[in-house]
């Protein structure tokens, strides 16, 4: 049975604490067991981090990067093991955990890298009249204590986009992973100690809401770097005060697939884009809209794709959809499936769920007010929608609370154009889906679905200030 410990001010915690049991979702089987923070822990852990903070500021670059990296390094040396890990805890396919410690593995080298990148820029003065004899550099400073807060759907991946940065700029981090999967964070936890992140520059709390609260509301902190849902966002905000808030959070994502689109390559994509993960990210594929002279076709060639995905055991190397979170979440996206279907969508396939394990579920010509379509599914649930018209198409993505990733299907350049500028979103995937991400390139979006960007280089831009020095010469 796997232990996840509180780590504070440089020490696993082996005085006892409440204690709650970690259970792989798929099969029920108990795998281990997380110690809960307390009040005085949350008060500790962050008291090391502000008082570590002018340490961790002064590890030259270099230092930083060579840690960094050799934490990607030793991941690398051992990417089954914690594929395997996260596949047990959260019933998320091994092909898809393997290509999320794949991406964990760039996304700390990618920092490594960016440690060395903290450039400023030179201002001659004399763009002013008062500034002839003047000049200004720039330089980007730590900004001292990073609170993470990660979500389960990406467990390893999602605390590399945090702490990676944080580190990467010069910062101390305090970790609340999702009480979910702590057992992979702490395991990240001993692997990056093992690769030299010295000890203070890390604090690990584990527990649910009232641990993140404690968190967010504290002065010592200066950059709360959160991934979850909007409701949690909307408390971080209420209760950061002046703090930098930035926030990854959900979607609906829309594909758009026009009427000249490859359709058979449309199809393979949505149906492997829609359900990795039993559509548990943020960019998950939700609302295929499709144009009304080949939705037909579409949807059929969808169809079968969908049905040749093969459900069941995680832990099976040919397995694509696995389970979900826990039974609460299965619970919760059925009756959405029902709510939709019962106000007139056409179930095409899909539609059952055995405990965790929801069937890889399309619907056709949902309602616009039905949750699938205008909430955040987060769940293998995806709506195919027909339009007549582009602006028809553009107008119905727009349409929603969210806007963080779209995908377009077509080859019309003016298509392109029109969609791209249209669209209230962070990006737009052309010829892809809503559903691709690497991880170098800035991520995050509009309107609900957050504020600010991850990705290394964007993430230490946040996690980092400006300080300017000027020089004044002699008139
Ligand atoms: C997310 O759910 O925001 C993460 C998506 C990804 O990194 O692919």
């Amino acid at each position: 049975m796997r232990k996840a410990q509180l780590y504070i001010n440089g020490t696993w915690i082996e005085e006892p604490r409440a204690a709650e049991l970690v259970k792989n979702p798929y099969t029920g089987e108990v795998i281990g067991e997380q110690q809960l923070a307390t009040p005085e822990d949350v008060d500790r852990a962050l008291a090391c981090a502000f008082d570590a903070k002018k340490e961790i500021a002064r590890i030259p670059a270099y230092e930083r990067a060579r840690i960094l990296k050799r934490a990607s390094m030793l991941l690398e040396e051992r990417k089954e093991t914690f594929a395997r890990w996260i596949s047990e805890e959260l019933g998320k396919p091994l092909k898809n955990t393997l290509d999320e410690v794949s991406r964990s593995i760039e996304t700390l080298e990618q920092s490594a890298e960016e440690a060395k990148r903290l450039f400023g820029e030179t201002i001659p003065g004399d763009a002013s009249a008062r500034g002839t004899k003047a000049v200004a550099v720039t330089f980007r400073v730590p900004v001292g204590v990073v609170a993470a807060i990660t979500p389960f759907n990406a467990p390893l991946n999602l605390i590399c986009h945090k702490v990676g940065p944080a580190f990467a700029a010069g910062n101390a981090v305090v970790l609340k992973p999702a009480p979910q999967t702590p057992l992979i964070a702490a395991e990240l936890l001993k692997l990056l100690l093992e690769a030299g992140l010295p000890p203070r520059a890390i604090n690990m709390v584990l527990g649910g809401a009232e641990v993140g609260q404690q968190i967010v509301k504290d002065d010592r902190v200066n950059v709360i770097s959160f991934t979850g849902g909007v409701v949690a966002s909307r408390n971080i905000c209420a209760l950061a005060g002046m703090k930098k808030v930035l926030l990854e959070l959900g979607g609906n994502a829309a594909t758009i697939v026009h009427e000249d689109a490859d359709l058979k390559r449309a199809a393979a994509l949505c149906a492997k884009t829609g359900y990795s993960n039993s559509g548990q990210s943020c960019i998950s594929v939700q609302r295929i809209y499709v144009h009304e002279s080949v939705v037909g076709p579409f949807t059929e060639l969808l169809k079968q794709e969908v049905e040749a995905l093969k459900v069941g055991d995680p832990l099976l190397a040919d397995t694509d959809v696995g389970c979900m979170v826990d039974e609460r979440a299965a619970d919760r996206v059925m009756s959405w499936i029902d709510e939709a279907i019962a106000s007139g969508a056409t179930l095409v396939c899909g539609g059952k769920r055995r405990g965790a394990t929801v069937e890889p579920t399309v619907l056709f010509n949902p309602p616009k007010r039905s949750k699938v379509v205008c909430e955040e599914v987060f769940g293998p649930v995806v709506s195919v929608i027909p339009y007549r018209t582009i602006d028809e198409a553009i107008a119905e993505t727009n349409d929603s609370a969210f806007g963080l990733q779209a995908g377009l299907f077509t080859n019309r350049m003016d298509i392109v154009y029109q969609v791209v500028e249209a669209l209230d979103v962070g990006g737009v995937v052309v010829n892809g889906t809503s559903n691709f991400r690497l991880d170098h390139w800035p991520y995050g979006g509009v309107k609900n679905s957050g504020i600010g960007r991850e990705g290394p280089r964007y993430a230490i831009e946040e996690m980092t200030e400006m300080k300017m020095i000027v020089w004044q010469f002699p008139q």
